[in-house]
Parts: C-alpha cells; structure tokens; sequence
C-alpha cells in the first residue's frame, strides 16, 4: 500500500538509554516502531507511541487481549514529548509482520477491511458514531467469522465505547500477522 509520507509523525526518534542505537523498522501517524531484542526465541520490538488512545490499547487493565491482540511484554515509562502534542510511551510489544498476499490471514483482513468500509458507507449519516457502529454491524451479522474472531472484533467494540476511540480497519498495515500465521490487530484505533 501506499504511504502518503507527509501524514508520518516527523519527530526523531526520541533520546532514551532503552532505544539508543536500534534500528526502525516501522513509522505511522502517531507511533515509530524500533527493532527491539529476541527473548526466550520470542521477536520484540520497542513502540513509541504519541497517541493516549494507542497506549491506552497496549497497556490499559482492561485492554483486549486474546489470540488476535498483541502481546505486550512491558511499558518502559515515557521519553520526552512529541510533536503531536503527548508524551512518548515506549511499550515493548512482540514482533508482528505484513500480511503476505494470498495467506489466510490477509483472506480475513480484507474482508474486515471491505465490510467495515462498506458499514461506514451505509452509516455514514451518523457522522462521529458511524465506525463504532459499523463494527457493531460486524460484530452482530453473521459474516463466517471464527468465534474467536467474531469475540475479538466485540472486545474492540467495547474498548472503542469505553475509551472514546474510533475504529480503524481500513488500512491494510494496522492489521498484522503473527509468525504462525495468526490474523493480529496490531493498530484498530485512533483518537477520537
Ligand atoms: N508489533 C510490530 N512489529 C513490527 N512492525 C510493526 C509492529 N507494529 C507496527 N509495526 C510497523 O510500524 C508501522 C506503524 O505502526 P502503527 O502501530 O500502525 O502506528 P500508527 O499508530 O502511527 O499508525 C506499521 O504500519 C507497521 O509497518
Ligand atoms: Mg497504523
């Protein structure tokens, strides 16, 4: 997909004795994504986060977690402020890949991607409400999700409602993949 680089957060990696000299390997909006250690075989990477509503998801008590959610690993406190206006969060998180064209997962992906984007469409009246609903909407039709999928979009709808967070299932890189194949929703949220 193409990146539009003018939306990327411009901001230097921010100085911190946890992130000296590691590689980045991911930018977006709101987060940079450093390569992080592997530990007991297990890929991590370091996530700055300048977004509340990206570190509320990684690091609240009642964050979704489950098969479909990342695994975080620990919140190493903030690192100065960013130029969005928040401070840095550095949250280390397991590794998750591209969805490779054609696997499974990427199967899954774009039919949650194309559904939710058509739910918007229908909702669209609803201005501010219409991604909330149009994940409600896939949370309750029958659309031939595994139940722990079908769980899982639920659990995001509740965190959507209790954080005051909109869904973001459109783009294709906020949904990722485990080693083993496992569909992650790495990023499913922004700032209302
Ligand atoms: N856990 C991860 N492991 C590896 N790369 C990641 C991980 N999370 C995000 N990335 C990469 O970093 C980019 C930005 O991360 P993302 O969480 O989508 O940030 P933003 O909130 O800025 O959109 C992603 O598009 C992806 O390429
Ligand atoms: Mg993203």
């Amino acid at each position: 997909m193409q990146i539009d680089s003018s939306l990327l957060i411009p901001d230097p990696v921010p100085d911190h004795p946890l992130l000296r000299g590691r590689k980045e390997i991911g930018r977006g909006e709101n987060t940079i994504v450093l390569d992080g250690d592997v530990v007991d075989g297990q890929e991590r990477v370091f996530k700055v986060l300048s977004s509340p509503t990206d570190y509320a998801y990684y690091t609240a008590p009642d964050r979704p977690t489950g098969s479909h959610f990342p695994v975080v690993f620990a919140d190493h406190g903030t690192a100065g402020r960013s130029s969005r206006g928040f401070p840095f969060h550095i949250v280390e998180v397991e590794k998750l890949y591209p969805l490779p064209g054609g696997c499974d997962a990427a199967e899954v992906a774009t039919k949650i991607s194309t559904s939710y984007f058509e739910a918007c469409q229908a909702w669209r009246n609803l201005a501010q409400d219409m991604g909330r609903i149009a994940l409600h909407h896939l949370v309750v039709s029958p659309m031939g999700w595994s139940d722990a999928l079908r769980q899982s979009l639920k659990a995001l709808e509740e965190f959507s409602t209790e954080y005051g967070a909109l869904p973001d299932l459109i783009k294709a890189d906020n949904l990722m993949m485990r080693k083993d194949g496992t569909l992650v929703f790495s990023d499913p949220v922004f700032m209302e």
